[in-house]
């Protein structure tokens, strides 16, 4: 989503701060901007990427603040982008967030007489410090915070004082000093560069940063300390390693993910899952519920229906977006597992504070443990994948695919409903599990051939059953958000009630098709299917029966066994879409209209 940098006490603050928001361009980037001081209060804008902004000239400047935009409010233009500046020229603001209020605010400034040249909900906060002129810097950001509702992370560069502003309610910031400088930023990536450590702010926090020194409040005013954290391991590479997209590098990144997880976590002798997590926390768990949105949503579907498989308890999983709204809350004994690759996604962040108060056991499974999920959650269980810079998530759904299995094998053996002889069998076919992910990606070219076929066509629906379902959904999410396909996924049998009506020769239509207790159910489907005409796509593992002229095209998958067969069908989707998407031109990895994170409702 949006991504702020800024820093005070500097030269060249401004050509810093523009690094800084390179590292954070992929979150958001539809326009950006920089302001900075020089005695006088500079801004340039500029609609697309961070290369559009140059900056020319001398630099001295000391503070600067800028932005990279994902549009809520307002077009993506040049006025629009941030910061925003007040009448006078005395100030810039940026914000990540959704001021709720900001027509009521808006139609009040303008009474005032101030000038509004955008059309953003932003844009208020430069005219409303402006209003509070006159008090002292601190008492302007207080009674500023006090006028909003919504969601918010902001920061103001004040010309008057050369100091920056900032104040943190549900969206990220992190700010840190050295001896003579002082910085924030949305996420700590760019802040590494210039920073051992730095401190995430909690909601209400709000401070102001001269250089080398922050002065940081709670909510409640009182000056606090937080903790800072280290940054040495923020994996910081925005490097494609020649590969020509970020998804496809991070596809293929995703067999040493899911070995990095099965080293933390996984041992055959004894055969042992140790999420190392304390056994009580495990132990009261009566019932699971996954949340989280998106690809994160997906693999918390599995991750339900591995717990009710596995451990035999009721699971369910429930989309973020919806549950932040839902009236229903957790059951007593119901342990909530929050599923975020960011960690910062808000729906996810809304879901948990409407159920906090409840007190329910909180288990994270993200990338960034120090994230406002991560932070909020009892525990936490890393993804491990290193940073994700495609906005399609695809690593990182491969290892929530594996820690949700994890859980549920451990929820399993806790209860005894997986025994000694069968947890022998899973360590050891996890241990060599990612070899079968390996020989997907072995087969990209083939993966190729069917999306090139695949890419002629505009509907597409993606058939399975059971455990593989969650891998339709994934798959059909991936087409849509980087191929620009209208793509469904049903389970198959399905179909015939109701969308069978859409079948006919410019509607293909996907199966995944695995060896064993629903292959003659799939079989029947796929027979359904073609005696209407549709082009069928068969995604088949090895050991199916081959579907010979049933298919308009088969693509051979490795064989897995039955729990980890999701992983392999996600992969090999992940990969068709990309190709899809390649054929179709399009900008993978930036999908138009998308972020990286989603920290706005
Ligand atoms: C799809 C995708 C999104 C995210 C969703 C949740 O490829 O990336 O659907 O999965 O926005 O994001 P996180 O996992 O960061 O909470």
């Amino acid at each position: 989503m949006c991504g702020i940098c800024g820093i005070v006490g500097v030269p060249n603050a401004a050509r810093l701060v523009l690094q800084g928001l390179r590292s954070l361009e992929y979150r958001g980037y539809d326009s950006c901007g920089v302001a900075w001081l020089d005695g006088a209060l500079h801004a340039k804008k500029a609609v697309g990427g961070v290369d559009n902004l140059r900056l020319d000239g001398p630099a001295h400047e000391t503070a600067a603040l800028g932005h990279t935009r994902w549009a809520t409010h307002g077009n993506v233009t040049q006025e629009n982008a941030h910061p925003h500046l007040d009448c006078g020229g005395d100030v810039a603001v940026v914000h990540n967030g959704v001021l709720l209020n900001y027509e009521t605010l808006r139609d009040a400034l303008t009474t005032q007489g101030h000038t509004f040249r955008s059309q953003t909900d932003s844009e208020v906060l430069a005219h409303l410090w402006e209003s509070h002129a006159g008090a002292d810097g601190l008492e302007r950001l207080r009674r500023l915070v006090q006028q909003l509702k919504g969601t918010f992370s902001i920061a103001i560069l004040d010309r008057t004082e050369a100091a920056l502003y900032v104040a943190k309610e549900r969206n990220p910031l992190w700010v840190g000093a050295t001896k003579t400088a002082s910085f924030l930023a949305s996420d700590p990536v760019a802040l590494k560069p210039h920073l051992p450590a730095a401190t995430p702010l909690e909601d209400g926090d709000h401070a102001r940063l001269t250089p080398g020194r922050i002065d940081l409040f709670d909510a409640a005013g009182r000056p606090v300390q937080r903790t800072a954290q280290p940054l040495a391991g923020l994996d910081d590479r925005i490097d494609k390693a020649g590969y020509e997209h970020f998804m496809l590098k991070e596809i293929h990144e995703t067999p040493a993910s899911l070995n990095r997880i099965l080293s933390a976590h996984v041992t055959i002798e004894p055969p042992h899952v140790d999420l190392h997590l304390p056994d009580a926390f495990l132990a009261k768990a009566q019932r699971v519920l996954f949340l989280g949105a998106g690809t994160s949503f997906h693999a918390g579907l599995l991750g339900a229906q591995f717990v009710r498989r596995l451990a035999r308890l009721p699971a369910d999983a429930q989309t973020s977006p919806e549950y932040k709204d839902a009236t229903s809350v957790p059951e007593k004994g119901t342990l909530v597992v929050l599923l975020s690759q960011s960690g910062e996604t808000l729906d996810t962040l809304q879901a948990l504070h409407r159920i906090e108060s409840l007190g329910p056991p909180l288990l994270a499974l993200t990338n960034f443990p120090k994230s406002s999920i991560g932070r909020k959650a009892d525990h936490v269980l890393e993804l491990r994948t290193g940073v994700e810079v495609g906005v399609a998530a695809t690593k990182t759904f491969l290892s929530q695919s594996l820690l949700v299995y994890l859980l549920a094998l451990a929820l399993a053996r806790q209860r005894g409903t997986v025994g000694d002889a069968a947890l022998l069998q899973a360590a050891t076919e996890l241990k060599r599990f990612s070899r079968a992910i390996d020989r997907v990606l072995f087969r990209t070219a083939e993966a190729g051939q069917l999306a090139r076929e695949l890419s002629r066509f505009d509907h597409v629906f993606l058939l399975a059953k059971d455990l593989l379902l969650p891998a339709a959904f994934e798959g059909a999410l991936k087409l849509k958000e980087i191929a620009y396909l209208h793509a469904e996924a049903y389970a198959a049998g399905e179909l015939k009630h109701g969308p069978f009506a859409l079948l006919e020769k410019s509607t293909a239509v996907v199966f995944l098709l695995a060896p064993g207790a629903h292959e003659a159910s799939l079989r029947n489907s796929l027979h359904e299917v073609h005696a209407r005409g549709a082009p069928t796509f068969v995604i088949a593992m090895d050991g199916a029966q081959d579907p010979g002229p049933l298919a308009t095209h088969t693509l051979w998958v490795p064989a897995a066994p039955f729990d980890l067969q999701p992983l392999v069908f996600s992969t090999a989707l992940h990969l068709v879409s990309y190709w899809v998407a390649k054929a179709r031109a399009l900008p993978i990895d930036r999908p138009r209209n998308l972020a990286k994170s989603v920290t706005v409702e």
